[in-house]
């Protein structure tokens, strides 16, 4: 039988196929489907930085003038006794997915600037969450905010979420980076212990009937899963953490590829969007198959066997690639 266990941020995982961030984990009656189609972990849809601070402040303004003087104002704020609200909600949540599965089950906390909110880190890990997964997605749009800046930014929020937990913790980047293999290796010895790769920027769109800026959110495509297929390659063996692919990862054919190239899981939402959980068992059912054929008896003897490091021409990683692409192309009228 093939061994597809797997070692996640020194979780153990039955497999290496995860279920990501989405509207699938956030679907409570999902849950045990996922872990039935053999899912090797579930990661919460995040809360968000802007959710906690919110409620922070309605907290602050609440105490700080009482509520019969701003009594009308105050109708507009949320019922502050009520547990079943924002963050609260989330914490219970969290508790909920942790009881009804027995796969674990990450939490993911969104946000990019160090504060008080990072405090809930610790909050989603007493609700029993396995790990956490800090989502640093930014857009960084102020010219006046270098590159630099925003990395050491990011440096310092891992490490205060690090100080408040114990569980591990991963963080998932964008692949926007300049330098990217410095900042991995910065995030890990700000105490990462894995990272997740990558998320995709959602770019709005114009309607040209409207003339309105508008938010589409398109799920992914199978050759998206290229950028973090290039990216775990190199960085395979340069950090010494785990690496979890997402993007484009839609059957098992793309999930093995990452695998070679060094993921220790790879994560899905688009695919399960658009068939359903037991997709997973599809996809595990092509990795048997292909290792079977290939007699590879487990995920750990082939992980990274095509990273970087262990492929005997490195450079096809490097820019050498760029100048051999662009001149294996052949256009359609010349073949
Ligand atoms: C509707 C939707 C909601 C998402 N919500 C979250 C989220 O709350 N936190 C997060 O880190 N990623 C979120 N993601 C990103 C996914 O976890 C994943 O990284 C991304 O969709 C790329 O993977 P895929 O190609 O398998 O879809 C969301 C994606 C979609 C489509």
């Amino acid at each position: 039988m093939t061994d597809l266990t797997t070692i996640y941020l020194g979780l153990p995982l039955r497999s290496p196929l995860v279920a990501s961030a989405g509207p699938i984990t956030g679907d409570s009656t999902m849950w045990q489907r996922l872990e039935e189609a053999g899912a090797g972990a579930i990661v919460l849809p995040s809360l968000f930085e802007e959710e906690i601070e919110q409620e922070a402040e309605s907290r602050a303004f609440a105490e700080e003038f009482g509520t019969d003087m701003f009594g009308e104002a105050l109708s507009y704020l949320p019922d502050l006794d009520v547990p079943d609200v924002g963050p609260a909600r989330h914490l219970a949540f969290v508790e909920k997915a942790r009881s009804k599965v027995s796969i674990p089950v990450i939490a993911s906390l969104n946000g990019t600037s160090p504060g008080g909110w990072v405090r809930y880190a610790k909050h989603l890990a007493d609700a029993g969450a396995d790990a956490i997964e800090l989502n640093l997605y930014d857009v960084v749009v102020d010219p006046t905010i270098s590159s630099a800046e925003v990395e050491s930014r990011y440096v310092e929020l891992v490490e205060e979420v690090r100080a408040e937990i114990a569980v591990p913790l991963a963080v998932k980047l964008s692949p926007w980076f300049t330098a990217l293999g410095n900042l991995a290796v910065r995030l890990q010895a700000a105490g990462a212990d894995g990272l997740v790769l990558f998320n995709r920027l959602y770019q709005p769109d114009i309607d040209l009937e409207t003339l309105t800026v508008v938010p589409r959110l398109a799920l992914s495509t199978p050759t998206e899963s290229r950028l973090p297929l290039h990216w775990i390659a190199n960085l395979h063996r340069v950090v010494d953490i785990s690496l979890a692919a997402t993007t484009g990862a839609h059957d098992g054919a793309d999930a093995m590829k990452l695998l070679l190239a060094g993921a220790d899981v790879v994560m899905t939402t688009s695919a399960l969007l658009r068939h359903g959980p037991e997709h997973l068992r599809v996809m595990e059912r092509f990795m048997r198959d292909w290792m079977t054929e290939r007699e590879y008896d487990s995920v750990a003897e082939l992980r990274g066997s095509m990273s970087r490091k262990n492929v005997p021409d490195p450079q096809v990683y490097e820019r050498a690639n760029y100048y051999q692409v662009l001149h294996s192309y052949r256009p359609k009228h010349h073949r």
